[in-house]
């Protein structure tokens, strides 16, 4: 059986015990790519940031992570006994340099927060992947989609990355529809046209992982 490890949703990186930073993410995709896996006969080891959605069914293993550093230990603790790694969540790339023990009150001026990068842990990945793993990303993108998928697919080592457009109502963060664009490492480029995540997430690993068929 065939191992993957695919990560979801947003990070949350505190602020202070009542306040953080975090983005729009759902974890839609990423539950239906999930889904889709282990109905595809994988075994799955989802990693989720903080969402609302229920868990999938019959998973190898789910983890629950908040914040980028957590979800950074779990991918790598995990990955090297993978065959295949889809990382479709919306790390956050930057979090607090300090995190106040104490809620920050408010005054009369503005609030300065010193922000540094978090880890790119897909970045990682390609680093320290092996010739047997297959490693996928996702790019969300607002514009120039195919420059910057194709610049992120070389940079970060990857046998795939799914773009999509982001900042439309009708696609991407929050919806139950997305609209990706597939590019390969050996010059593939495949359009899914605007549908479901649930079917999306099938026809992208049907396309990945043509071997393997759902039941
Ligand atoms: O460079 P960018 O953040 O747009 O790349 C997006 C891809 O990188 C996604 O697959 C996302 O899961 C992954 N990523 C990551 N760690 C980060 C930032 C992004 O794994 N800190």
């Amino acid at each position: 059986m065939k191992k993957i490890l695919i990560t979801a949703g947003p990070t949350r990186e505190a602020i202070d015990p009542v306040r953080y930073i975090t983005n729009y993410s759902s974890g839609k995709m990423g539950y239906s790519l999930a889904e889709a896996a282990v109905k595809r006969g994988f075994a799955v080891t989802l990693i989720s940031g903080p969402v609302t959605l229920s868990r999938p069914e019959h998973l190898a293993e789910f983890v629950q992570v908040v914040s980028a550093a957590e979800m950074a230990e779990a991918v790598k603790k995990r990955f090297p006994l993978m065959d295949a790694a889809i990382m479709c969540a919306a790390v956050a790339d930057y979090r607090p340099v300090c995190i106040s023990q104490s809620k920050i009150k408010k005054n009369g001026g503005n609030l300065l927060l010193t922000l540094e990068r978090t880890e790119d842990i897909l970045q990682t990945l390609g680093k320290i992947k092996q010739p047997h793993q297959q490693l996928i990303g996702f790019a969300a993108e607002t514009d120039s989609l195919q420059a910057y998928a194709q610049e992120k697919l070389r940079r970060k080592n990857l046998d795939w990355i799914a773009a999509n457009l982001v900042g439309r109502t009708d696609r991407g963060f929050q919806s139950d529809d997305n609209a990706v664009t597939l590019y390969g490492a050996h010059g593939e480029i495949i359009d899914f046209p605007l549908c479901s995540k649930r079917e999306l997430a099938e026809k992208i690993l049907q396309a990945i992982f043509p071997e393997s068929s759902s039941f």
